[in-house]
């Protein structure tokens, strides 16, 4: 067991447990961060509901929301690092491994503050139906992030994190990685959308993605409907082009809109502590 409040010591073994040979493209990496995001992603500004105290997903409300399939592979490769550190709340557990992963994986530092805290039961999780759906478009993406309070230009530049990873047939129903390194954070993602040449293709479940095919790699790579709304759009296109011409200013706005979105719903006092906090274990670490 560590002592209370080591966060040093919590983010040692989140970066130890990362490398994971036997998984996906041999990393932990992207279904953390997209744990993070997910555990962030349901935040209301209007009802000021949602958001990422809480760590709702561990009722099956929130964690068997089909738009969270695949993310129990993310919470059981953190459970060691909770059961060594029973202090941490899994709130706090889950945005900073995204952020770790994020950082590790050759992406910029971006601020992380504790004091999370978990729901005790599951009567204040946020209805199903709030993130979004990779088979809409510019108007939908607008309508889920702006309910978050994200401009379009925080939009295009968390959007980037899709350098990460890739879609599972039997999480999402979409096929494939959208670069050739899905392990390693860049601004590929948005070179790609501008530079190559992307074909609509229906997989055989009858959803519709775009793909290109990469010979070096004998692979397609692919985009989401939703991706290529971005490129699509005549306000988010510019910023999809200054990400794609400029990798420091990408960091600088990513690390920025990830920081804003796991804090998004959390009120803190001038010592950053959390003040509301209700209905939840845990409570301020100092
Ligand atoms: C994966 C949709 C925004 C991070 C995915 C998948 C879909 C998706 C369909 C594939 C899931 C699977 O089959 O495993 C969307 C849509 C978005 C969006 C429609 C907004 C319009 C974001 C944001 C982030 C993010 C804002 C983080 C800042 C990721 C990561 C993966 C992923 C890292 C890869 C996960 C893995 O490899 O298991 N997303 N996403 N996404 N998303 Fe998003």
């Amino acid at each position: 067991m560590s002592n209370s409040g080591n966060y040093e010591a919590v983010a040692a073994d989140i970066k130890k447990l990362l490398h994971q040979p036997e998984y996906d493209d041999g990393s932990a990496g992207p279904v953390l961060v997209r744990l993070a995001w997910h555990s962030a992603g349901t935040y209301d500004a209007e009802t000021d509901t949602g958001g990422s105290n809480g760590a709702g997903m561990r009722y099956e409300a929130e964690g068997g929301d089909p738009a969270n399939a695949g993310l129990q592979h993310a919470r059981t490769f953190l459970e060691p690092v909770k059961e060594k550190h029973p202090w941490l709340t899994y709130a706090d557990l889950w945005t900073l491994a995204g952020i770790i992963a994020i950082k590790e994986m050759d992406g910029p530092t971006i601020p992380w503050k504790p004091g999370r805290t978990d729901y005790v039961d599951d009567s204040k999780l946020p209805p199903r139906g709030r993130l979004p759906d990779g088979a809409q478009g510019a108007d939908h993406v607008r309508f889920i992030f702006y309910r978050m309070g994200f401009n379009d230009q925080e939009i295009v530049a968390l959007s980037g994190a899709h350098n990460l990873g890739r879609t599972h047939k039997d999480r999402s129903g979409f096929h494939g990685p959208w670069v050739p390194n899905p392990t390693r954070f860049s601004n590929q993602y948005f070179r790609l959308m501008v530079e190559l040449e992307w074909k609509p293709k229906t997989l055989d479940n009858g959803v519709k993605q775009f793909v290109h095919y990469d010979e070096d790699l004998d692979e397609e790579l692919m985009m989401l409907p939703s991706d290529l709304a971005l490129i699509q759009d005549k306000e988010f296109a510019p910023w999809v082009k200054k990400y794609a011409a400029d990798k420091e200013l990408f960091y600088r706005d990513f690390s920025a809109a990830f920081a804003k979105l796991v804090e998004l719903g959390i009120k803190r006092d001038e010592s950053g502590k959390i003040v509301n906090a209700d209905n939840v274990k845990g409570g301020y670490i100092s």
